[in-house]
């Protein structure tokens, strides 16, 4: 099933909406599979945002990122990382429409709120950087799978109650 990595900017975390950006992705139907609040090193940031070097943003994209938590997460469902990023909405607020992230919670190109895989190869790329496989369950039994999918994948690990 595909994976992608969703991080909710210290923004996110600072103004109390954690809670209902997570939301958002329970009840669209995606499974978590990983999340951390933890603290991001300029290394890291520098790493993960590494097609932006160079460009006039990037200091204080990394400045901004590493300056207070940020949540991780790993989300897994059919197609998560293109309907992810629809339900982020556009990089700019100012584009993003009503019902996304972005636009319900942001106003600032710097301040967007949260980041989500642009791809497959993206998504592998930086789940590798901010999680190690311990900190993964991608074959958790969720008991409402045949509710969200018509012919669900089966999972290596059984519901027990
Ligand atoms: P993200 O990587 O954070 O999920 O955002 P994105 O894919 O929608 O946008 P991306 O092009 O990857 O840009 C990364 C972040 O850099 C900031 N940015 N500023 N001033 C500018 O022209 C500019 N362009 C990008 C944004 O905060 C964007 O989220
Ligand atoms: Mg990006």
């Amino acid at each position: 099933m595909e994976r992608t990595f969703i991080a909710l900017k210290p923004d996110a975390v600072q103004r109390g909406l954690a809670g209902d950006i997570i939301s958002r992705f329970e009840r669209k139907g995606f499974k978590l599979v990983g999340m951390k609040l933890m603290q991001v090193s300029k290394s890291l940031a520098e790493e993960h945002y590494g097609e932006h070097k160079g460009k006039p943003f990037f200091g204080g994209l990394v400045d901004f990122i590493t300056s207070a938590p940020i949540v991780a997460m790993v989300w897994e469902g059919d197609n998560v990382v293109t309907t992810g990023r629809k339900m982020m909405g556009a990089t700019n607020p100012k584009d993003s429409e009503p019902g996304t992230i972005r636009g319900d919670f942001a106003v600032d190109m710097g301040r967007n709120i949260i980041h989500g895989s642009d791809s497959v190869a993206s998504a592998q790329r930086e789940i590798g950087l901010f999680f190690n496989d311990t900190e993964l369950l991608p074959s958790w039994c969720r008991s409402t799978e045949s509710w969200i999918y018509e012919n669900p994948e089966p999972v290596k690990t059984a519901c027990s109650v």
